[in-house]
């Protein structure tokens, strides 16, 4: 689960929501405003943490910080794909330096291809002449060669994407949106069903569950919606 909200109410929502999701996805707003004591209160709750940084700098600075995230001991670490393979690979170095100085398992890191709110039209106009597919294909290809043993796409691109890295890549697909849910500034959205049965490994889902006036609720409708397929 996408734990975007402020601290307690993120802690209070994993509590209700723990049978029914694997992780806790901290993201840019639990880290900006707590740091690493975000990623610590979820761990301190037995979950598995699944840091979403989604670092992009030069190779150097990204090493360092990916060390930083290992030594937390998070399962997930994300980096932009496109930051090139000289930085991807810092981060899989860093991470796994970093994690084995502080006694824990290598995070995996994914590498973001394109991210779930852009579309084709929006790729052209930062310059990029390709399709999302497309791009996520090559970004994804880059990415796998550097070292990431995982990516995020989305659900719509993950059958390219698959056979373009093999079936050991972990495929981990943001933009998921049980039927009739609001797509908010999701723009390549799939339903949870639709989302695994393309073949998807890790579904990051946030505002469908963490909006609902029943969280458990709406956590264990996706859930029976997964096990269907
Ligand atoms: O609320 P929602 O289900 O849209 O949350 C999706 C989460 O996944 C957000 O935390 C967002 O930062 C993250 N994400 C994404 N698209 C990517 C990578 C991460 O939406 N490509």
């Amino acid at each position: 689960m996408a734990v975007d909200l402020p601290l307690p109410e993120g802690l209070a929502a994993w509590e209700r929501v723990v049978p029914y999701v694997g992780v806790a996805k901290v993201g840019l707003s639990l880290f900006v405003e707590h740091g690493p004591r975000a990623v610590e209160e979820f761990l301190r709750r037995g979950a598995r943490v699944f840091l979403d940084l989604k670092l992009h700098d030069i190779p150097n600075t990204v090493e360092l910080a990916a060390a930083r995230a290992g030594a937390l001991g998070v399962s997930y670490l994300t980096v932009h794909a496109s930051g090139g393979a000289a930085m991807v690979k810092a981060a899989v170095e860093g991470a796994a330096k970093g994690a084995a100085k502080a006694g824990h398992a290598p995070p995996i890191i994914l590498a973001v291809t394109v991210l779930t709110s852009m579309d084709d039209a929006g790729l052209s106009e930062i310059g990029v002449p390709a399709t999302a597919r497309d791009h996520a294909q090559a970004l994804a290809h880059v990415a796998v060669r550097a070292g990431a043993t995982g990516l995020v796409c989305s659900a719509r691109e993950v059958a390219a994407v698959r056979a373009r890295v093999g079936s050991k890549v972990v495929l981990c697909t943001p933009g998921i949106r049980p039927a009739g849910a609001d797509a908010n500034d999701q723009a390549r959205t799939e339903t949870p069903l639709a989302a695994i049965q393309a073949g998807s490994d890790l579904l990051v889902i946030g505002r469908p569950i963490t909006t609902a006036a029943d969280m458990a609720a709406a956590a264990k409708a996706i859930e029976a919606e997964i096990a269907s397929g």
